[in-house]
């Protein structure tokens, strides 16, 4: 037990010593971590009063921004007529109207929605299903899973075998066994010498090649987002899914299309799968389903997949008691109702390419490699030097990300993303409202802190 808070004790040092963040440091003091306590469109405040842009959408989830009253009145009407109630054996509306409302949304005969309570569990969920999907049609040796390296597909012992970042796994091996890795497409690429015209389907082909050295009757499933987060907006070669889709097909193999951060508006459409043309069997999302003012998470399965499930009395061994939480189901509605409403899709997609070429100045500086990305989702790679090609040692990389731009970037009044897992990046995932003000606050936000970050480089080499 510790001792009462003294009213003047500020919350900085309480945190301090009682809050764990989540991948955050426990040994080193929060002083200089923002502790956010509103917000009100694309903008938060902290504690001291301190306005910020979110460049990052808080997680990539506040789609329709801060602060809508809409999603206030859903949470306080659905809590006072039913706070909470099971999705197991029993239903409740708004559970039932959400899932016919996603299965209208998505591609295809995605007709079947299974709550989660977030994006792990969501993955978590496909992966076990994909597992026992095998069983029931009697390929009981059909367990092992594809993914790609440096992705990112959440925290639980099934998701973390599927993600692709080493760091986040070591700690916890041995993890789930039979989760294989191919290359991401960004890494392929860089590695690729062939016809550029090819690249999608070479790249593709490397799935196909791992299913055939495991042995095509023990694979699963292959799990991937349509846009790769880690590592810093890997938008897929042209072609790339669709032979990745083939290949799934020739090999009895169902595609994951891992949507927790790419669907609902962040790519212009309601699924990634939609903006980039490709038909998974399962969407896993969470995140900007309720743009994060209610935690949910929904795997949307094929009639295919629920066919033995649909047909028998067989169940599906798997559940959580907060999985289709009725609050957050009546957020979710209200918050698709907002995204529909308000036509954001049609702002994603009439502002990309203005978002882009905000970003797009910032490569007259040899610190910016490249920038990558599509619709609302954009990834600024950096290099020591990159007219020359001279790469950050990973101190230097660890000094500046860690050191100095998150900081800087906060100080100058923007949120986003700064990382480096794979390459060095910043990464920017506004709310999906955001237009031309806030791209040029942006741009120039992160001009203004790379071109400090070049004078710190040059005064200590
Ligand atoms: C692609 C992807 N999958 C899964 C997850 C895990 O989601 P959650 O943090 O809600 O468990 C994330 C989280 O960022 C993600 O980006």
């Amino acid at each position: 037990m510790s001792a009462h808070r003294s009213p003047n004790e500020p919350l900085e040092s309480l945190a301090d010593r009682h809050l764990w963040g989540h991948f955050s440091s426990l040994g080193k003091s929060v002083d200089g971590t923002s502790i956010i306590e509103r917000g009100d469109g694309c903008y938060v405040w902290d504690n001291h009063g301190k306005r910020y842009l979110d460049g990052l959408a808080g997680l990539y989830t506040t789609q329709v921004g801060y602060g809508r009253r809409e999603l206030a009145d859903a949470a306080h009407d659905q809590m006072l007529k039913l706070g909470y109630f099971p999705i197991w054996t029993y239903a409740h509306p708004k559970a039932v109207e959400l899932a016919n409302r996603l299965s209208d949304l998505s591609p295809g005969d995605l007709n079947r929605v299974f709550f989660t309570s977030g994006g792990s569990e969501s993955v978590e969920s496909a992966f076990k299903l994909s597992r026992q999907y095998f069983k029931e049609i009697g390929q009981p040796e059909r367990i092992k899973v594809i993914s790609r390296n440096l992705a990112y597909h959440g925290t639980t012992m099934g998701a973390l075998s599927i993600t692709g970042l080493e760091f986040a796994k070591t700690p916890f091996e041995p993890l789930v066994p039979g989760a294989l890795k191919v290359s991401n497409t960004n890494d392929f690429a860089q590695a690729y010498a062939g016809p550029p015209e090819l690249l999608g389907i070479a790249a593709a082909n490397e799935i196909e090649d791992a299913i055939i050295a495991a042995g095509p009757e023990t694979v699963a499933a292959v799990f991937l987002e349509p846009v790769q987060n880690s590592g810093g907006c890997f938008v897929p070669p042209a072609g790339y899914f669709q032979r990745v889709r083939e290949i799934c097909d020739t090999h009895g193999v169902l595609l994951v299309s891992d949507e927790v951060i790419c669907a609902f508006g962040r790519l212009g459409e309601w699924f990634g799968s939609q903006a980039l043309n490709y038909q998974p069997d399962m969407i896993t999302t969470a995140k900007g389903l309720t743009s994060g003012h209610s935690p949910l998470g929904a795997l949307l399965v094929s009639d295919r997949v629920a066919k033995p499930f649909a047909d028998t009395d067989h169940v599906f061994q798997h559940g959580f008691t907060f999985a289709g939480h009725p609050v957050s189901c009546a957020v979710a509605l209200a918050n698709l109702d907002i995204i529909e409403n308000e036509h954001m899709l049609d702002n994603v997609t009439t502002n990309a390419a203005a978002f882009r070429a905000s970003l797009d100045q910032l490569t007259d500086l040899p610190i910016v490699r490249e920038v990558r990305g599509m619709g609302y989702f954009y990834g600024i790679e950096l290099m020591k030097d990159a007219e020359s090609g001279v790469a950050f040692t990973d101190e230097e990389a660890e000094s500046l990300i860690r050191g100095f731009l998150s900081l800087r970037l906060a100080d100058l009044g923007l949120l986003c993303r700064a990382d480096s897992r794979g390459d060095p990046v910043i990464q920017l995932a506004p709310p999906i409202i955001a237009g031309p003000e806030e791209f040029e606050t942006m741009t120039t936000i992160i001009h203004q802190t790379l071109t400090e970050a070049m004078a710190r480089m040059g005064a200590s080499t």
